[in-house]
């Protein structure tokens, strides 16, 4: 199995809930034998340019040198979702929604022809083959799939665009409160711990 674990938090792994929760689940779903591709957003993602944009819109066969230069990343970053089996995300929301970050990946990831497509009537077909995700969504006040929450719902409309519907989130939102948010983020995660030792 390979697992693309994918990280925005600006905060250091000994701080950040998020890194330290997609951490947990993967070693509590991965086995010896799997493959874990490391994608921290924070160490870089471009923003998309008009150049770039023009390169998404024009035929393979038609493309300067410039423009397949431009898409490597693109590239990179879609075939690293292509042969994952499972993909294990963490957001903190920033400002009521994702981070830049996970913004700009957003918008690489999203290809006309390549990871959604749109027939003649308007209807969206995504084109990526459905995997498993998991995203653990942390805040400091705002709840989990509230009217302030532009993470959740953005992110399962995003993954289904691109034909992923297979997504599940690990709520460690409103810390605040003090409540044992934690405990049942790691509950959860206990329990799809056992769920993947039922699977092998
Ligand atoms: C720039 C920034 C913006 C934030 N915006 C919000 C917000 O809109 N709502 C909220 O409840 N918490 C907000 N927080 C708190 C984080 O969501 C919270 O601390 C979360 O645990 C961060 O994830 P991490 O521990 O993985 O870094 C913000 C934190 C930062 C640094």
């Amino acid at each position: 199995m390979k697992i693309l674990k994918i990280n925005s938090s600006v905060q250091s792994a000994d701080k950040s809930v998020t890194r330290q929760l997609v951490s947990k689940l993967i070693s509590s779903i991965c086995s010896t034998n799997d493959e874990i591709i490391d994608r921290d957003l924070t160490k870089g993602v471009s923003l998309i340019t008009g150049e770039l944009i023009g390169a998404f819109y024009t035929l393979p066969e038609d493309r300067t040198d410039v423009q397949n230069e431009l898409l490597k990343e693109s590239n990179r970053l879609i075939n690293e979702v292509k042969e994952s089996d499972v993909i294990v995300m963490g957001i903190p929301i920033y400002n009521f929604s994702v981070p830049g970050s996970v913004k700009a990946y957003i918008d690489l990831i999203s290809r006309t022809g390549v990871t959604f497509s749109y027939n003649d009537m308007g209807q969206v077909t995504g084109l990526l083959e459905d995997k498993k995700v998991y995203i653990i969504v942390a805040s400091g006040g705002t709840a989990f799939k509230s009217e302030a929450d532009f993470v959740s719902d953005y992110m399962k409309h995003m993954f289904s665009f691109w034909g992923i519907t297979d997504v599940h989130f690990i709520d460690v939102t409103q810390q605040m409160t003090g409540e044992n948010i934690l405990e049942k983020a790691n509950e959860t995660i206990a329990n799809y711990s056992i769920e993947y030792t039922n699977m092998t």
